[in-house]
Parts: structure tokens; C-alpha cells; sequence
């Protein structure tokens, strides 16, 4: 009967892993410390890392269940983090968020999760014990990290090959089950960006590293904090034009969802065929930039007036952005990644293969777009709006 009540102890009784850790450590660390009830209770718990007994899969599947998912995820504070965290959070898994920032930047992400499921802890990416500490307890770790621009204390190299690598090494030696690494739809290191080399090369190390890896391939992807519809929208302030390398018209674009996106890293780490895998994935329609654009204000009810921009001039101006401190508006870096075209990569598998079908631009932009609109056009249907045309090349 007490072996029972221990199983069932509920979830929220999960350590507080930022306070409690190091004692803790010990423990966790000394096999013939794990309960005997714990490896009686069937192939979930019996693992050679000592896994809590609270992450027995139990429940209806709500966020007050267990879904039998510890995970960390590296990013969490960033754009897609959010959206991962409540994917998670709302099936009852338990939560390590590794933060640099002050805890009370990433508060948001606490009522995500059931009461006491979401952890935060500080972490460094170059002290490796950290990234230990952080990744001790989990069953499945999820790379998030990234940087639009270099700053001083990290260059890409080292956002989007060493700590991916690091953290890659780190979950392999915990024997962590799942990893999934974001990289980028057009990592290649042959691309004029210097982002989307690093991402390739990337890839590569997370794949020498931890072989199993999940490789997320996604493109540009919108959403109400995104840095590309937005990006676009707020043009506006400069001139009332928006300036396109040959008037966007030699790009094309296939943006998927960030809903879609945390939907996809969801269903890789239920799904037990997809260690090792990497897939591709983007929105169903493609789209010319400069249509691409031309409906962002169409959604946004404001006049688009585009004008072709040579490219070393736009350099020119992004290098001046760049001047900034804190967060630059654009570098020349992202007006080259904006500008490349979205590789097709047929023989790699996608949303579909996840059992997502990939929203459309057309049915989520508004989400992102409304905001941008004057107050007379607020509340004004998207009815009389022309969809964007797309293209199959
Ligand atoms: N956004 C897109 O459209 C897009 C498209 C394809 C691929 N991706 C990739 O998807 C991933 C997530 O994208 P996102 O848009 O969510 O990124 P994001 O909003 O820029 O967030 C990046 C996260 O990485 C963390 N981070 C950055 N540098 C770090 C460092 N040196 N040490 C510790 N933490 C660091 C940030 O922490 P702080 O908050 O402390 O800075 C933040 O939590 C990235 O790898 C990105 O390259 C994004």
C-alpha cells in the first residue's frame, strides 16, 4: 500500500531542481539510491538515469497529468520558447527552463505549466556544468538558442555550432532520449549569410554528437512577437516605403506558423520513429517577397509602396542599424537571409509527416497584423482582402 501512495504521489511534488540541486545531486547520482517501487513500476520508470517517479505517464492528458515528459528547453524565453513551453506545460510535463536574464523576465512562462511543473534555473552556455545541472532530471532536451545578430560576447559560431555542440554532448552523456535541435530551412554553407552557414555547420556537429538528434528545418515563421511580419510592417516608419533587393521579386518565400512550428517538436517527441530524423518545415503556399509584403499591408489596411533597393546600399543602411548597441532593427546579415530564396526539400519529411497541417498565411497573418492597423480599420473584416499570389517554383 505504501509502495502505491508513492507512485501516485501527485506531480507537483517534483523538487524544486533551481534550490534544491545540489543537494540533491548525490542522489540522484547513486543508483542504489532509486526507490525499489520505482523500479517495480514497469519499463517507464526502470532506466539506467534516475528519472523522478512523477514522470509515470498518468491522467487525462490535461496540464494537472503527467505525460511521462521531464524536458529542458535551452531558448525558452525567446520567441518560439513560449510557444513550446505551453505546448508542453498544457499535456502535464515537467519544464526546466535554463534562463540568463532576471527570473522575473521569463514569470510569464510559469502559469504555462501545473503548479510546481515548470523549473527555472540560470545557466551560462560556456560553463558546461550548468548546462549539466540543467539537463540532469530530463527525458527529452530541446535546442532553442539562437541570435539574429553577433554581439561582442557570442558570435554565430558560437550560438549556433558550440552550444548546440555542447548541449548535444551534454544530453548524450546523461543519455537523455530525445534531443531536437532547431536549425533553419536554408542552412547552407554556401549562403551569403553568415547565420545560415553557421546553422549548417551546425547540424553537422549536432549530428557527430548526438546521432539520434531530431533536426528541425524550419522557415521563417510568423506570429504575433515574430521579427518578419513585423519586421515588414513597421517599414512604414522609415518613408512610407519598403525598400526590396529587385523589388522582392527574385525571392521566394514559404513562412509557416509558430503554432505550427511548437505543434511539430510536440508531436517529434511522442512519436518514437522520429529519432534521427530531420525535417523540413514550412508553410503550404510559396510566395514572391514583394507579394509576400504587398499582403502584409493589404492585411494591415495600409498603402504598400515598394521600391527596388540595390544590395550594397541596403548594406549600407543595415550597417548604420548595426551602430546600435542593443538590439539592431536590421544587419546586414538578416536583409541577405531575407533575401534567399526557401530551398525545397522533397525528399525530407514535414508537418504532414507529424500530423500537422500546416496553417496558412492567409488564415493566421491577421493574428500577427491586426496591430499595425488604424484605429477606424481595427474591427474591419479580412473579407475584401486579396490573397497573396503564390508561385510552385
Ligand atoms: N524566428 C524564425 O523565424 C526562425 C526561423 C528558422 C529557425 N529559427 C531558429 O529557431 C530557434 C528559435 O528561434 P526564436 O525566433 O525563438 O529565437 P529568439 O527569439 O531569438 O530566442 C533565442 C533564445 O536563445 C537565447 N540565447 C541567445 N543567445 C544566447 C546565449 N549566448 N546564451 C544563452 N541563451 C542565448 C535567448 O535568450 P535571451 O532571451 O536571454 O537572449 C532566447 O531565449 C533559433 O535557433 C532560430 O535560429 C528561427
Amino acid at each position: 500500500m505504501a509502495a502505491v501512495t508513492l507512485v501516485r504521489r501527485p506531480v507537483s511534488v517534483l523538487p524544486r531542481i533551481s534550490s534544491e540541486l545540489k543537494n540533491r545531486a548525490h542522489v540522484f547520482s547513486n543508483p542504489g539510491a532509486c526507490s525499489p517501487v520505482v523500479l517495480a513500476a514497469g519499463p517507464v520508470a526502470v532506466q539506467h538515469r534516475q528519472i523522478h517517479h512523477a514522470l509515470i505517464p498518468k491522467g487525462k492528458g490535461g496540464r494537472s497529468s503527467s505525460s511521462g515528459i521531464a524536458a529542458t528547453v535551452f531558448g525558452a524565453s525567446g520567441f518560439l520558447g513560449r510557444y513550446v513551453v505551453n505546448r508542453l506545460g498544457r499535456i502535464g510535463s515537467q519544464i526546466v527552463i535554463p534562463h540568463r536574464c532576471d527570473q522575473y523576465d521569463v514569470m510569464y512562462l510559469r502559469p504555462m505549466g501545473d503548479l510546481g511543473q515548470i523549473i527555472f534555473m540560470e545557466w551560462d552556455a560556456r560553463d558546461k556544468e550548468s548546462i549539466k545541472r540543467a539537463i540532469a532530471h530530463s527525458n527529452v532536451v530541446i535546442n532553442l538558442v539562437g541570435r539574429e545578430w553577433e554581439t561582442s560576447n557570442y558570435k554565430f559560431e558560437d550560438v549556433f555550432v558550440t552550444i548546440p555542440q555542447q548541449i548535444a554532448k551534454a544530453s548524450r552523456e546523461a543519455g537523455v532520449t530525445k534531443f531536437i535541435h532547431m536549425s533553419h530551412l536554408n542552412a547552407d554553407i554556401r549562403s551569403p549569410s553568415k547565420y545560415l552557414r553557421n546553422k549548417a555547420v551546425g547540424e553537422i556537429a549536432v549530428r557527430d554528437e548526438f546521432p539520434d538528434a531530431i533536426i528541425m528545418k524550419p522557415s521563417e515563421f510568423f506570429g504575433r512577437e515574430d521579427r518578419f511580419f513585423n519586421h515588414f510592417a513597421n517599414m512604414r516608419w522609415f518613408g512610407k516605403a519598403v525598400p526590396l533587393i529587385a523589388m522582392g521579386k527574385k525571392t521566394v518565400k514559404q513562412p509557416c506558423h509558430v503554432v505550427d512550428v511548437a505543434k511539430a517538436i510536440v508531436n517529434a517527441i511522442k512519436d518514437p520513429d522520429t529519432n534521427g530524423k530531420t525535417y523540413a518545415l514550412v508553410g503550404p503556399n510559396r510566395y514572391l517577397l514583394h507579394d509576400l509584403v504587398e499582403y502584409v499591408y493589404a492585411v494591415a489596411c495600409r498603402p504598400f509602396v515598394a521600391y527596388p533597393m540595390p544590395r550594397p546600399l541596403y548594406h549600407l543602411a543595415a550597417r548604420i542599424f548595426e551602430m546600435n548597441p542593443f538590439d539592431p532593427w536590421t544587419t546586414r546579415d538578416k536583409v541577405d537571409r531575407f533575401h534567399t530564396t526557401d530551398m525545397k526539400y522533397p525528399g525530407l519529411p514535414g508537418f504532414e509527416d507529424l500530423g500537422i497541417t500546416p496553417s496558412s498565411v492567409e488564415q493566421k497573418a491577421i493574428e500577427v497584423l491586426r496591430r499595425h492597423r488604424r484605429f477606424r480599420f481595427l474591427e474591419a473584416e479580412l473579407g475584401e482582402t486579396k490573397p497573396a499570389k503564390t508561385v510552385t517554383y
